[in-house]
């Protein structure tokens, strides 16, 4: 169940809306190496650290980290029981475990992560809703370049049609997230990721046949290496832990529903195989299709797979079918990502301030709405508006995939490689020494060190 509910977290729009675009906007294969090694070295040694804070925890993440770091920051005191003559041990707490308790601040960065993504994710979601209608009613048919990019314009063009889409996305999210039914809703992952996947599986053999094809492929696997920046790696890092869903605490909700017999590892593995899959595969449709109708990859924008797509779909028979499909699935992946992003805000209110699922879905609902009105009005109205050369949804999406989720990632990774003590992660994680030993050297060197260097040069 741990890997159904956090597979439906990692797939999402990043993997087949962002990884496509970032691609493109950081010049292909230089990016997609980038991604990849990052997605092995920094983001999955920090999600087994993510997944254990929750499952030790047990907890909402601001308690669980709190928790945690008292744990570690207690000994043990053998003495002499008078009555009993007996020795006896107990725990006691070092003087300045107060100073410990700052590392619930992650867990709270992450609840502001969270509701910052879902604020601009439900917007794009919108899109992806409009665009079932649209594949539904035909509109793709034998379509072109030209008319594609007409279709997607005129949407964001369309402050109201955004509001009305973003309304029902969040509207739906929140009352998954009241009735609790997430049980239902991870079943249901189990049919909705495989068929994510074949369709995508078609959609990528469809892709071979375009004469784009070969570009494509030399776009996205052969990297220039004097594309590499440091803008570039940071943006690669940032996009791992965006798609694998770290750094925020929506992992620490889920590992704390994940049994104790369970590998941490392992199951980690599996998600983090099964999301870098389905992206490599989104890339492998795109590409070709850029190439075949001579876009020009570096100036698509976050329309990219809006403006691709429904000209194949248009070119192939069945394609009306297949282009709904398609986006009913995209849509389901996307609220099975939603969920998660708001849960850390949710589970933290109904335990701290004993509040009802219901109450705090619809505070946390309504905030995140208003948010995302700033995202949906930066595709049109306010889009002239602009700090540091981008809009309000570009601040969003750097803020939190540039800043917040890597920042909360290197703090996980310090806590769990220098505060939490090695025998209690040693107990959590049961690998074998030498791969315990691999992943230490990586949450507590390549991790932070990675991370901390880009930050540097990549931000300034
Ligand atoms: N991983 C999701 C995606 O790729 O679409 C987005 C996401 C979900 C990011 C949950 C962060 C998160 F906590």
């Amino acid at each position: 169940m741990f890997i159904f509910a956090a597979t439906g977290s990692a797939v999402g729009l990043g993997n087949i809306w962002k990884f496509p675009w970032m691609v493109s906007e950081s010049g292909g294969g230089a990016f997609v190496l980038i991604y990849i090694s990052s997605v092995i070295l920094i983001a999955l040694p920090i999600m087994i650290a993510e997944v254990f804070i929750g499952r030790h925890g047990k907890q909402n993440p601001v308690a669980s980290l709190q928790y945690l770091s008292k744990e570690s920051s207690s000994f043990d005191v053998t003495e002499i029981d008078g009555d009993l003559n007996r020795i006896k041990t107990k725990k006691q707490q070092y003087s300045n475990s107060d100073d410990y308790s700052n590392w619930q601040l992650v867990g709270w960065g992450g609840i502001i992560a969270g509701i910052f993504i879902l604020s601009f994710y439900s917007v794009i979601a919108g899109w992806t809703m409009s665009y079932i209608l649209k594949a539904g009613s035909g509109a793709f048919n034998l379509i072109d370049l030209e008319g594609s990019k007409m279709i997607f314009a005129n949407l964001v063009a369309d402050p109201i049609k955004l509001m009305g889409w973003h309304t029902v996305f969040m509207i739906l999210t929140c009352y998954i997230v009241a009735k609790g039914v997430k049980g239902g809703l991870e079943k249901a992952v189990k049919f909705l990721i495989p068929g994510l996947f074949l369709i995508l599986i078609a959609l990528a053999l469809y892709s071979t046949t375009l004469n784009g094809f070969g570009d494509g492929m030399r776009y996205m696997f052969v990297p220039e290496l004097s594309k590499i920046s440091p803008s570039v790696v940071l943006s690669a890092i940032g996009m791992a832990f965006f798609s694998l869903s770290i750094g925020m605490g929506s992992l620490m909700v889920y590992g704390s529903y994940l049994s104790n017999e369970s590998s941490i590892g392992e199951v980690t593995a599996t998600v983090a195989f099964a999301d870098t899959s389905v992206a490599i595969l989104a890339g492998l449709i795109i590409f070709p299709i850029v190439f075949t109708y001579n876009l020009d990859p570096s100036t698509a924008g976050p329309g990219l797979i809006f403006e691709t797509l429904p000209i194949a779909f248009g070119s192939m028979p069945g394609g009306s079918i297949i282009a709904t499909l398609f986006f009913i699935l995209l849509f389901f992946a996307a609220i099975t990502s939603s969920i998660s992003l708001i849960e850390p805000a949710i589970s933290f209110l109904i335990e701290r301030h004993s509040m009802s699922r219901a109450e705090a879905s619809i505070k946390m609902g309504l905030l995140t709405w208003f948010l995302g009105i700033g995202t949906l009005l930066s595709f049109n109205l306010i889009s002239d508006y602009k700090l540091l050369g981008m809009n309000f949804f570009g601040i969003l999406d750097g803020l939190t995939s540039k800043i917040m989720l890597p920042l909360g990632g290197l703090l996980m990774a310090i806590f769990t490689g220098y505060i939490v003590k090695k025998k209690i992660v040693m107990d959590e994680l049961r690998m074998g020494p030498i791969k315990f030993n691999f992943w230490l050297i990586l949450i507590k060197y390549v991790a932070p060190i990675a991370v901390t260097l880009i930050f540097v040069r990549g931000l300034l």
